[in-house]
């Protein structure tokens, strides 16, 4: 049980379920005042009393009895305040971390709950853009945070590997490339390839008609174009899963939308049966209501849509997984297809409709005015990523020239930047990413806390072996700050699962590196009484712990020395 979980069973008020108090719970700004507070505005009028007189009698009440990670339980003007014993908390805290480790901010919550995260979904033979950038982070910052809750992760890697492009692809290959240009140019090449299909097809119709033939071809099982298909597949993958590796990033499937092509008329079919599909215009479509048009899942020349496809998924993974979630980690600009495809679930009866969930996030846009789509210029990820290194390359070089494994080094920081800086705000907002803005060594950022971290590992190497039970608590008074950030971890985790936000975790991470930082200079580690020097590493040690599993849980590594 955390602290507030303690607080919240000591309150009893008729009928007020002990969740209900603790949802109530609030921690004041000034911690001078309580280190947790409970407004009682909200009982008065089921308890027929003033706010100030149920805090007083509470207060009253529990002070009787007061357990020993308590320091005081008062009231005021309607609140109840309690007062964490600080000495009691850092003993507690730390001690737990030091025989937690890699564990601390675990618990078992989710156990026997199973969650399915669609993410990264990546489209074959087109490029691992700037744009996907944001899926593929947040999908495998979510995917650890949910596994270190205890849950069954099914990362899902949703490829975009079907439609009319494939036909138009195979055209291009076989008028225009050529087995060795892919091989070595790899998805740039496929990609050079489609465009110039596009600008051919401006001046020459009938290859769209080629096309659309040769992707039939597919659909009919043809070896030579199934062939083709499958290397465009070999090829993307291989790029991408280089980036993955980079990110930190696995898939439990990479059943993607090809995947599903035997699975949609079973759907179909219910659809029809149910007296949900309608013609139009010979298309097939499924009203969804007056605020959204027509979901459309079979157009007029028969073909599928995407929308048909993710309808398919989402009963194949609900049959195969049987989620209590279902999250699909894509741009808000799809925001309508999934309120669309929610909607048919709803429609179709299933219970399980309200256990989808769009994870929607903002646009990336580089500061240089490169944007991926709007001038035709693609930004490559990977591009992105060897930037980032280079850049942290250069100053590592400059600041500590004698560290050893420099390139390591500069690859974690700069990969870590990244994703940092893809996960820094709520994920909703749009960002602009600047290279020098992720890069900072003294702003909010991931080289600041990968810092803090090699810092704090770079003092207790120096102290050497320490007696934790010699620490003497009490000269932790003054750090009640830092150890209340580090005892939040836990709860950090929880929140960036309920909110599915790991910018939560980033932030908590930042909290913790700059408290210590002034902690730091204001307080001697080293060289302090025997005693105080074991509370003081103990907490250092708290403080390396918690930094390395927050950006482990983002997927970033912590070097010891930087
Ligand atoms: N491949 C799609 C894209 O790049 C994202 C797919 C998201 N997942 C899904 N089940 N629709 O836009």
């Amino acid at each position: 049980m955390n602290n507030n979980q303690l607080i919240a069973s000591l309150i009893h008020i008729d009928g007020v379920s002990e969740e209900d108090i603790l949802s109530l719970l609030t921690q004041p700004k000034d911690l001078g005042y309580a280190d947790v507070a409970l407004p009682c505005f909200r009982f008065a009028k089921a308890l027929h009393k003033s706010p100030v007189e149920i805090a007083n009698a509470l207060a009253a009440e529990i002070s009787q009895n007061l357990p020993s990670f308590l320091l005081s339980c008062t009231a005021l003007n309607g609140y109840l305040n309690f007062k964490f014993s600080r000495e009691n908390m850092a003993k507690e805290t730390l001690l737990k971390v030091l025989s937690e480790c890699d564990r601390y901010g675990s618990s078992d919550m989710g156990k026997g709950k199973t969650i399915c995260i669609d993410y990264s979904s990546v489209n074959i033979a087109k490029p691992f853009h700037i744009g996907h950038l944001s899926s593929t982070v947040i999908g495998g910052a979510l995917s650890r945070v949910f596994k270190t809750l205890g849950y069954n992760v099914v990362g899902i890697n949703h490829l975009g590997d079907w439609g009319t492009q494939f036909g138009k692809m195979i055209v291009a290959y076989k008028k225009w490339g050529n087995g060795m240009d892919v091989e070595q140019g790899g998805v740039k090449a496929l990609h050079k390839l489609y465009v110039k299909f596009h600008q051919e097809a401006e001046k020459d119709e009938s290859l769209n008609d080629l096309g659309r033939e040769y992707f039939k071809r597919i659909e009919d099982g043809d070896p030579e174009s199934l062939a083709l298909f499958a290397k465009f597949k070999e090829v993307s993958l291989r790029e991408a899963n280089r980036v993955y590796d980079r990110l930190g990033i696995t898939f439990e499937s990479y059943n993607g939308e090809s995947f599903y092509n035997d699975k949609m008329q079973p759907v179909l079919d219910l659809l029809a049966k149910k007296g949900l599909l309608v013609d139009s215009e010979g298309a097939k479509v499924v009203e969804v209501g007056d605020d959204m048009p027509p979901c459309l899942l079979v157009r007029s020349d028969g073909a599928t849509l995407y929308a048909t496809r993710d309808l398919a998924a989402a009963y194949y993974r609900k049959n195969t997984y049987d989620f209590d979630k279902c999250l699909y980690v894509v741009a808000y600009q799809q925001n309508l297809h999934f309120r669309q495809v929610f909607k048919v679930i709803e429609l179709l009866g299933e219970p399980w409709a309200k256990d989808l969930e769009h994870i929607a996030f903002g646009m990336v846009s580089l500061a240089d005015g490169t944007m991926s789509s709007r001038q035709g210029k693609v930004v490559y990820l990977e591009d992105v990523l060897n930037s980032a290194v280079q850049k942290a390359k250069e100053i590592i070089y400059e600041k500590n020239p004698n560290l050893e494994n420099k390139d390591e080094i500069a690859e974690q920081v700069g990969v870590g930047a990244v994703i940092f800086g893809a996960l820094q705000n709520n994920r909703i907002k749009d960002i602009t990413f600047s290279y020098d803005k992720v890069l900072n060594f003294d702003g909010e950022t991931c080289p600041y806390v990968q810092y803090t971290h090699a810092r704090a590992n770079s003092l207790l190497e120096k102290a050497g072996a320490f007696d934790p039970a010699k620490a003497n608590f009490s000269a932790l008074e003054n750090a009640h700050e830092l150890v209340s950030a580090i005892a939040s971890f836990g709860d950090t985790i929880k929140a960036a699962a309920d909110k599915r936000e790991p910018s939560v975790v980033t932030r908590l991470a930042v909290d913790v590196a700059e408290i210590f930082n002034k902690y730091y200079i204001d307080n001697r580690i080293l060289n302090a009484e025997e005693g105080v020097r074991e509370a003081r590493l103990l907490l250092t040690f708290a403080v390396k712990q918690v930094l390395k599993n927050a950006l482990s849980l983002l997927g970033i590594a912590a070097p010891n020395k930087m």
